[in-house]
């Protein structure tokens, strides 16, 4: 049975270098991105099938859950990688904050959708999370920041990267899947690009980044990994597991408030069914 794995934010950066080295590996790959011509471009040469949904429209992100479902009986791995920074404060045609919707609320609404083809799989779900996530803080009254500092939208990056764990946490415990948050290093890549700070940022410190090649070696190893020797929901700081995160991400109270909290902006049911 071919192995399947859904990569977003896979038309650049580090899910373009996670999607070549998993068809590298075998792997059937649904190339998912937002911009029509990478997207494309890294499907055809990888050999993968391009899927095109733009992540601030969640009608497109259930349409695009629609369309995989389709195509795919079973998905053995699905990688939630897209995101990014937004630097300016803004909102999606849904009404949430851009970098919460971008970050979190679109991946998990794919990822709701995708269960069923998940568990036929006993399939797994690695998240694209950051080091970053240890400045975030969680207000349950206003993930979208609309009394908060936006901080050229480094407030809200943080505070998303640390719902992707939550998240990611959360998912585990309910349904039993794999789930593996994990930060990928310092990456060159687009990241930050259309911020001003983003720019300042890499202007000094860019030498220490890391090729999106080395960036993309961690996730592959969260999904080309059998067994991965650790409990469910561990972090992954690299490829070092249980790396430093924030104190709130083991809170479990936190974990299913956040929870339900995303769950009730995105329409979802908050109980999901158990993997066997
Ligand atoms: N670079 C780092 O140092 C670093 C560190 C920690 C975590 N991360 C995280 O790593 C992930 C990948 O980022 P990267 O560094 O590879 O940056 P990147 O080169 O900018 O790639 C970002 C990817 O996400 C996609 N994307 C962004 N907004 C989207 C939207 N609204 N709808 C659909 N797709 C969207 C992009 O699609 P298009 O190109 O088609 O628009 C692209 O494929 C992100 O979640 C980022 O937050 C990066």
């Amino acid at each position: 049975m071919d192995r399947i794995a859904v990569v977003t934010g896979a038309s650049n950066g580090i899910g373009a270098e996670v999607a070549e080295e998993l068809a590298r590996r075998s792997w059937r790959v649904a190339v998912v991105g937002r911009n029509p011509e990478r997207t494309k471009a890294v499907a055809g040469k990888i050999g993968g099938t391009p899927f095109i949904c733009d992540f601030d429209r969640l009608d497109e992100v259930r349409g695009l859950a629609q369309e995989l479902s389709t195509r795919f009986d079973h998905i053995d791995v699905l990688v939630n990688n897209a995101g990014g920074i937004v630097a300016k404060r803004s909102f999606s045609v849904d009404g949430h904050e851009l970098t919460l919707q971008r970050n979190v609320l679109a991946g998990a609404v794919l990822t709701e959708e995708l269960i069923p083809h998940l568990i036929a799989a006993r399939g797994r779900v690695i998240h694209t999370s950051s080091m970053v996530s240890r400045l975030g803080r969680i207000d349950l009254d206003d993930l979208g920041f609309t009394t908060r500092r936006y901080g050229a939208g480094w407030w809200p990056y943080a505070a998303a990267k640390l719902g992707v764990i939550l998240y990611a946490r959360s998912l585990a415990q309910r349904t039993g899947l794999e789930s593996y948050p994990v930060h990928p290093g310092y990456v060159r890549s687009g990241f930050g690009a259309e911020s001003r700070s983003g720019r300042m940022i890499l202007a000094l410190s860019g030498w220490m980044q890391i090729s999106a090649e080395a960036g993309a070696a961690p996730l592959v190893h969260l999904v080309d990994t059998p067994e991965l020797g650790v409990a469910n929901g561990t972090y992954f700081d690299g490829l070092t597991p249980d790396g430093p995160t924030h104190p709130g991400a083991a809170d479990v109270d936190l974990i299913r408030a956040y929870w339900r909290k995303i769950a009730s902006f995105v329409d979802l049911s908050v109980d999901q069914p158990h993997a066997p």
